[in-house]
C-alpha cells in the first residue's frame, strides 16, 4: 500500500499517534525496564487504546528484540502500520569506529562513507531502520561534550563529511542502508560556554556562513531525516522555530522529509519559557512543522483539541503523517515488517574480522600524530616497553555513545602491542583515569618500570564518559596526577612517547612541552588497541590533521582559524610579543598549540610549483589551483593537501581563509603527485550586507597548503 492511501484511511486519532516516538521496550513482551519509567503507563499519559497505533520507536539494540517488538505491535495495533526502529548510531553499531571528530580527522570521504555503510549494515540486521546520525553541529568551544560527536569547526569539511556518512547510511535503501537523520538542527554546537543544552545566539550572517551549512550539505545529499535541536536559535526553541524548520529547511532548501524533535525537546519549550504549556507546545511545533515528537506527548495530548478549535488545520496534521508514511514506503516496511533484521546474520557479520579490519584502518587514519621528537616509530625489535597509564589496559576507548559496541569487544592498547612485540611489553597502571584523582600512589612501580624497559609509552588522557551528551568540562587539561607521572616517568627515561586518548581537543601546553611525542589516537572505537600499537610501531604511518584548533590555554577559546582581522589585528610576527592596543591578550599570544588542518607524519611532504591558471575569474567560469607534493622522507605515507581562499575586501568583514578543497593522497617514499583544485564563482558565495547569498566582485587570495597556516600563492580578481 501507498503513503497516501493509508493516510485517506486514517482518523484523526490514529494519524496523530503516528507521530508520537516512545521507546522500543514500551512494547517488549520479555523486557519492560523502561515502560515504568517512561511507558504509557507514566510521564507520557498517553492513551492505553492508542498505544499501538504509535508510529515509531526508539533505541533499539538487538535483532530478537526488534522481532519481538513488532510481532507483538503488529499483533495489539488497529491499523496494522509497522513501527520503524531508529537509533542512534554514531561512530558504529556494533563494531565501533573512532569517534567522528577522530573520522573527521582522517579527511577522507570515502572512509567517512564505508565506515557509515559498515555501520549501516550491522544496525539493518539488528532491525533498525534509521540512524540519528550524521551529527553535524558545527563547534568552537572544546569545553562541549558533545564535539566528539562533531566534525570540528569548518563549515565546508563538515559538510563534506556529512554528505559523505548520509550516502553512506542510505546508500541506494537497499537491504543494508537505513535512512539517517542529520541533527541537530541548527547550531547546536553553539552553545555558550561549551555547557550542553545551554542558549545559543549569533547573528542571522554567522548562522547562515558558518553553522547551516553542515546541515544543507546533508539535505543536499538526500537525508531522509532531520533532528531539530534542544536550544533555542535567535530566542526560540528550535523545535519550535517555524523560520528555522518551515521557513528555511523545508522552503528554502526544499527538504521534504521526516523532522523529528530531539528528546523531549517539544515540552522543554515550556522550562524554556516560550510556551506556557504542553497544548501550546504541541502548537508551535507544528506550525514550525516537526512531525515526530521524541519521548513527550503534546501532539498526542493536545493536537485534537487544536483542531477543534481551528488553530491547527487537519491538513497540517495530514502533511506531517504522510511524510512519515512516505518513509515508512521507501524503508519497504509495509511490505516487509522486519525488513532486513536477521538475528543469524546479525551474529556472523557484527564484529566480524572484515569490519574489525575497517575499524581499524579507520583508527589509524584517524589518529593525528601532534608531535615527535624522532623516537616514533619505536624499532619492532625493541628489547622492552614499559607501556603505562589509566588507559593503557581498558577497552573503555572505543568513545562514547557506543550504541551496541562493548569494551570486552574492544582491544586494548597492551593486547595490541602484545599482538606486535609479545611478552616484550610490560605493564604498569601509573595512576587511575578520574579526572579528579589525586591517587599518586601507583606512581613509583610505573618509574621502576620505566626505568628497567628500553622505550616507554604512556596511555594517557581522558576517560571515554569525560565527551558526550551531558559531559562537559570547565578544565582541558589532563588532570595534575598525570603530569607527575609523565615528569617522573622522564627522570628515569628519555625515550618517552605519549599516546593520548580523549573525545576533544585538550589545552596542552604544559604536556607538549614536556612529551617528547605525542599521538592522539581520540577514542579510537573496537580496533582502538590495535590500531595505536600499528601507530607507534610503523606498521601504519599517521596522517590525520586536527579539524579543531588546538589552544594553548582554555582562556583563548572560542578559537577557530576561519576568524576575522578586526580593525586592530596583531601582526603574526608579533604573536608572541605583548603590543597593546592590538586585539590580543597580556598573558598569551593569539596563535593556537595546534592550528586547524595540522597532523604529521612518520615521513615529510614537500610542496612545490605552486599554479594558478589565471588572474582573473568570469563569473561562471572556472580557474585551476595546482601544486606538486612529493614523499622526500622514508616512510610512504599519506597527506590531505589542503585549499584554502581568501576574499580580502567584501560589503561584510570575511574571514582571513577559509577551507574550499581538499584532498587525501598517498605517496610512496620519493614519490611526486600533481594535486588540482578547480575553483568556481560557487565557492566564493556569501551572505552579502544585503543578506543575499552571492560572490561579490573583487581581489581573492589563493592558498595551497598543509595546515590552515599556510600562505597565500597567487591571487585572482572576480569579474563580470
Ligand atoms: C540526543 C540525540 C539522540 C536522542 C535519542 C538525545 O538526548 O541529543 O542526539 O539522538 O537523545 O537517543
Amino acid at each position: 500500500m501507498k503513503a497516501q492511501e493509508i493516510l485517506n484511511g486514517m482518523t484523526l486519532k490514529e494519524k496523530i499517534y503516528q507521530l508520537q516516538q516512545v521507546t522500543t521496550l514500551t512494547f517488549s513482551t520479555t523486557d519492560s525496564r523502561l515502560d515504568i519509567i517512561t511507558g504509557p503507563n507514566s510521564t507520557l499519559a498517553l492513551d492505553k487504546d492508542y498505544i499501538y497505533e504509535t508510529g515509531t520507536a526508539l533505541n533499539l539494540i538487538g535483532a530478537e528484540i526488534m522481532m519481538d517488538v513488532q510481532a507483538n505491535y503488529l499483533k495489539n495495533s488497529k491499523q496494522k502500520l509497522p513501527l520503524i526502529f531508529m537509533q542512534d548510531v554514531i561512530h558504529g553499531h556494533r563494531t565501533l569506529y573512532p569517534i567522528n571528530l577522530g573520522v573527521a580527522a582522517s579527511f577522507d570521504r570515502e572512509l567517512a562513507h564505508d565506515l557509515a555503510a559498515m555501520a549501516a549494515k550491522e544496525a539493518s540486521l539488528d532491525g533498525v531502520s534509521v540512524a540519528f546520525a550524521p551529527m553535524v553541529d558545527l563547534v568552537r568551544d572544546p569545553r562541549w561534550g558533545r564535539v566528539m560527536e562533531s566534525s570540528g569547526e569548518d563549515p565546508y569539511l563538515n559538510g563534506e563529511m556529512a554528505a559523505a556518512t548520509v550516502k553512506g547510511f542510505q546508500g541506494d535503501m537497499g537491504k543494508y542502508n537505513v535512512a539517517a537523520c542529520v541533527k541537530h538542527y541548527a547550531a547546536y554546537g553553539g552553545a555558550e560556554a561549551g555547557r550542553d543544552y545551554n542558549t545559543v545566539d549569533m547573528s542571522e550572517r554567522t548562522l547562515r556562513q558558518y553553522y547551516l551549512p553542515p546541515y544543507k550539505a546533508a539535505v543536499d545529499a538526500g537525508v531522509k531525516m532531520v533532528m531539530t535541536a534542544f536550544n533555542i536559535v535567535d530566542g526560540v526553541p528550535a523545535v519550535g522555530n517555524k523560520w528555522l524548520v518551515k521557513d528555511i529547511l523545508r522552503d528554502e532548501w526544499g527538504f521534504d522529509g521526516v523532522v523529528i524533535s530531539d528528546y523531549s525537546a517539544f515540552e522543554e519549550m515550556i522550562n524554556h519559557g516560550t510556551c506556557e504549556n504542553k497544548k501550546e507546545c504541541a502548537y508551535r511545533a507544528m506550525e514550525a512543522t516537526a512531525d515526530i515528537e521524541m519521548m513527550s506527548s503534546c501532539y498526542a495530548s493536545h493536537l485534537e483539541e487544536l483542531v477543534r478549535e481551528g488553530k491547527i488545520t487537519e491538513e497540517q496534521i495530514d502533511n506531517a503523517v504522510y511524510r512519515i508514511l512516505k518513509l515508512k514506503e521507501d524503508l519497504g516496511v509495509f511490505d516487509s515488517p522486519y525488513r532486513s533484521v536477521d538475528p543469524d546474520e546479525a551474529k556472523r557479520v557484527q564484529v566480524c574480522p572484515e569490519h574489525r579490519a575497517l575499524a581499524r584502518y579507520g583508527a589509524e587514519n584517524s589518529a593525528v600524530l601532534l608531535k615527535n621528537n624522532g623516537i616514533l616509530p619505536l624499532d619492532k625489535n625493541v628489547k622492552s616497553v614499559a607501556l603505562i597509564g589509566p588507559n593503557a589496559n581498558t577497552g573503555e576507548i572505543h568513545g562514547s555513545w557506543f550504541c551496541g559496541g562493548k569494551a570486552s569487544e574492544t582491544i586494548t592498547v597492551l593486547e595490541g602491542f602484545k599482538n606486535i612485540i609479545g611478552d616484550r611489553v610490560k605493564y604498569a597502571k601509573g595512576c587511575n583515569i578520574e579526572y579528579n584523582s589525586t591517587d599518586e600512589s601507583m606512581i613509583d612501580e610505573a618509574v621502576k618500570l620505566a626505568s628497567e624497559c628500553e622505550a616507554v609509552v604512556l596511555c594517557l588522557g581522558e576517560h571515554q564518559e569525560y565527551s558526550g551528551e551531558g559531559n562537559c568540562r570547565s578544565n582541558i587539561e589532563i588532570p595534575e596526577v598525570q603530569y607527575k607521572l609523565l615528569e617522573r616517568v622522564l627522570e628515569v627515561n628519555k625515550n618517552v612517547a605519549v599516546a593520548l586518548f580523549a573525545g576533544r581537543p585538550l589545552a596542552m601546553s604544559r604536556l607538549d612541552e614536556m612529551a617528547p611525542a605525542i599521538l592522539d589516537m581520540w577514542m579510537p572505537g573496537t580496533e582502538g588497541g590495535n590500531a595505536c600499537a600499528n601507530l607507534i610501531f610503523g606498521n601504519a604511518v599517521p596522517s590525520g590533521k586536527i579539524t579543531m584548533t588546538f589552544p594553548r590555554a582554555l582562556g583563548q577559546v572560542p578559537i577557530y582559524y576561519n576568524h576575522y582581522n578586526t580593525g586592530r589585528p596583531k601582526a603574526e610576527e608579533d604573536d608572541f610579543n605583548r603590543v597593546r592596543f592590538t586585539s590580543s591578550y597580556l598573558d598569551i599570544a593569539n596563535s593556537p598549540l595546534y592550528p586547524f588542518g595540522y597532523g604529521l607524519s612518520y615521513t615529510t611532504f614537500d610542496y612545490s610549483d605552486y599554479k594558478l591558471s589565471a588572474n582573473t575569474l568570469k563569473r561562471g567560469e572556472k580557474l585551476t589551483a595546482s601544486v606538486k607534493v612529493k614523499n622526500t622522507g622514508s616512510y610512504k605515507g599519506k597527506e590531505a593537501v589542503q585549499l584554502y581562499i581568501r576574499d580580502v575586501f567584501g560589503s561584510v568583514s570575511r574571514p582571513m581563509k577559509e577551507l574550499k578543497g581538499f584532498e587525501k593522497i598517498e605517496l610512496d617514499i620519493g614519490e611526486e603527485k600533481a594535486v588540482e583544485f578547480t575553483i568556481t564563482e560557487e565557492m566564493l558565495k556569501f551572505w552579502t550586507r544585503e543578506m543575499k547569498f552571492e560572490a561579490e566582485k573583487g581581489k581573492f587570495e589563493v592558498f595551497i597548503g598543509k595546515d590552515s597556516t599556510c600562505k597565500p600563492f597567487a591571487e585572482f580578481e572576480l569579474v563580470d
